[in-house]
């Protein structure tokens, strides 16, 4: 194929620097005062950021931890899941949910996905639950929610547990048949999230939350992030050591006031998308649920196989990148074989790991950043036609 014409700046697929200097005072400010202070572990930011943190999911608490892993991790034991419980979670993810359920000595069993939506496909569940299945880890994907009506419904007919794994749609909002409307991550027994430097709402390292409107729920994840601790040097449970540090929760708190700035910035990069990619052949567009807002964490296409590579190659000589979230689905990951059930077909799971493409999209977008990351997509769909 040609060599292309680059855009006057590299094109970054999520552009952290950018958007740290729009925010630059306020989080610079921000950092001082932990470093004025020097209280790095559980210093008060840490409180006031999960304080803010629930207001704004409304829910009475959230417990910051290290990470979305060890989030996950948290969840399950604060459950109480014994060695040999089953896990019920969708096939096309990342792997965060199935590590720790494998090492807790509990067994994945994995469910396919929607093929529009990438998310669990929840008439797909109830064929996977057996007597030992005891939970359900539903991932709200590239930004918008599982359907959780249907899935809330299924897990009370079971008796299971719900956990949302909100990572990557902090911010959308589900819309139930009634009418009333929940934050992603309030509506399982306990929300996990990521803070990852990439995620919708983000800090500048590693950080995590759990969220649960259960008082005794809260209690045991607190104590287990802090060593099973009930009070210093007092253990009732073993735990783990998993904390928010002050200087992340300094700077989420700052991020957090820009989460719906933010939010409408990366839905109005997706409308562009939407409105420029709509005419090109062979392209399938990412699909929003009618119950849910997306937050578009990615914009994830999803392309004929064996034009992936080449589109990838097109896009990269002319300074675009793009990536492949994600390569393999959880059934064909080394690590994994011989400890996941497989759930049913996986078929989708299977398709979509040779299918799908994420474009670049971030807060600080411009437009002429975009039409040339939109011209060179439909040149290079053009150029891949003519090829075949
Ligand atoms: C859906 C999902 N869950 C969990 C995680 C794990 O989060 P962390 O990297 O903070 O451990 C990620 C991070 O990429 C994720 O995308």
């Amino acid at each position: 194929m040609p060599g292309g014409r680059m855009f006057e700046k590299q094109i970054q697929m999520v552009d952290l620097h950018r958007q740290y200097l729009r925010l630059k005072n306020d989080i610079d400010t921000a950092m001082q005062s932990v470093m004025d202070d020097c209280s790095f572990i559980n210093g008060p930011q840490v409180k006031t950021f999960s304080r803010h943190l629930a207001e704004y999911l409304d829910v009475p608490s959230v417990i910051p931890c290290g990470n979305g892993t060890d989030a996950l991790q948290i969840a399950l034991m604060a459950l109480g899941l014994k060695p040999g419980d089953e896990v019920i979670i969708p096939a096309f993810t990342y792997v965060a949910a199935a590590e720790v359920v494998a090492l807790l000595g509990l067994t994945p069993v994995l469910v396919d996905v929607d093929s529009r939506t990438f998310n669990i496909n929840p008439s797909l569940i109830e064929a996977a639950v057996s007597p030992k299945t005891k939970a359900i880890i539903v991932v709200h994907l590239f930004g918008q929610s599982c359907d959780m009506e249907s899935i809330m419904s299924l897990a009370d007919v079971h008796h299971l547990f719900v956990i949302e794994d909100n990572a990557q749609s902090v911010g959308a909002t589900y819309t139930f048949p009634d009418g009333r409307t929940q934050k992603t991550g309030t509506i399982g027994h306990i929300g996990t999230t990521s803070f990852f430097p990439s995620k919708p709402l983000a800090c500048y390292g590693d950080g995590g939350a759990l969220i649960t409107s259960d008082v005794q729920l809260a209690e045991r994840i607190h104590q287990i992030a802090n060593h099973g601790q009930v009070r210093k040097y007092h253990h009732k449970q073993i735990g783990c050591n998993s904390r928010l540090d002050t200087l992340q929760a300094a700077i989420l708190d700052v991020k957090l006031r820009y989460l719906s700035e933010f939010t409408q910035a990366r839905q109005l990069v997706a409308s562009r998308y939407d409105e420029a990619l709509s005419s090109c052949q062979d392209v399938l567009l990412p699909l929003k649920s009618s119950f849910s807002t997306h937050v578009y964490h990615q914009y994830t296409i999803q392309v004929e196989e064996k034009k992936r590579d080449l589109l990838q190659a097109y896009l990269k000589e002319r300074g675009v990148p793009s990536m492949v979230y994600y390569p393999l689905p959880l059934q064909l990951q080394e690590a994994y074989r011989g400890i996941i059930r497989i759930g049913g077909s996986l078929q989708e799971s299977d398709k979509l790991s040779r299918s799908v493409l994420s474009l670049p999209i971030h807060t600080e977008m411009t437009e002429s950043e975009q039409r040339h990351i939109t011209d060179s997509f439909a040149e290079a769909i053009l150029a891949i036609a003519r090829l075949s």
